[in-house]
């Protein structure tokens, strides 16, 4: 059967890798979550105290970037692919409001970029994969047959990823959430490097008033129109 590549972009907590999860699972993909190694870098400039609320050292962190090998290993318990940093699991600790305040800075870096593009497009080489992210349908895969941009309204997103931190034990305001949310958004579309933005050939759906389950159809059916063409 003909396999092919699918480009889920958009902005922060619109529940992206939610339904490409569900896609790649119902289709037997790989699915590649691209923000996970952006906050894998983070959390290496972090632990090594390079990025912190007042400073950062740029420079050190790109002199240093060779010694951040960042990798995902399937873990089957779960049913998806978790993030490594030096071979150490890394997937709690990347999830934090720690490190969503600091991931866009590092993001808009163009040597970062390079180092997981790479990689990116190293995974995807053989198609089968679902990939999400800011610049996948864009800079990444830019021939994926399948391109989808996510977008909900700011209130949404906030209040998903709210609801995620909190039960996840994590304590923090809605207020905090919400802005960084919106910054996050501003950040990764203004950037100069692979800015977000919808590729021409990408289908938007907001997804403000739609459930899971819907995503996930809507996009299914996209694949058979696809796959039967
Ligand atoms: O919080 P959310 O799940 O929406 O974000 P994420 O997918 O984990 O991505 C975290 C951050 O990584 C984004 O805000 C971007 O700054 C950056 N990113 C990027 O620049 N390019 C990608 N392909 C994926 C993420």
């Amino acid at each position: 059967m003909k396999q092919i590549t699918i480009a889920i972009d958009g902005f922060s907590s619109t529940g992206k890798s939610t339904v490409a999860k569900l896609v790649a699972k119902a289709l037997g993909y790989v699915y590649v979550d691209s923000g996970a190694m952006y906050r894998a870098i983070t959390f290496f400039a972090m632990q090594n105290d390079m990025i912190s609320n007042n400073h950062f050292s740029k420079d050190k962190l790109i002199a240093e970037l060779p010694n951040a090998k960042v990798s995902f290993k399937f873990n089957d318990e779960l049913g998806f692919a978790e993030v490594y940093l030096n071979d150490e699991n890394i997937e709690r600790d990347i999830r934090t409001l720690e490190v969503s305040n600091l991931v866009s800075t590092i993001a808009a870096i163009p040597e970062v970029r390079a180092q997981l593009v790479k990689i990116q497009k190293e995974i995807g080489k053989h198609k089968a994969v679902v990939m999400d992210g800011r610049d996948i349908g864009t800079v990444v895969f830019p021939d994926a047959e399948l391109k989808i941009f996510m977008s909900a309204s700011a209130d949404t997103r906030a209040a998903r990823r709210f609801k995620e931190l909190s039960d996840r034990g994590e304590t923090v305001s809605y207020q905090d959430v919400l802005e960084n949310v919106q910054k996050r958004d501003h950040l990764d579309s203004t950037r100069k490097d692979s800015p977000l933005y919808k590729a021409e050939d990408a289908i938007a759906i907001d997804n403000s008033n739609l459930t899971i389950q819907e995503q996930l159809d809507f996009i299914l059916q996209q694949v058979q129109t696809i796959l039967k063409a």
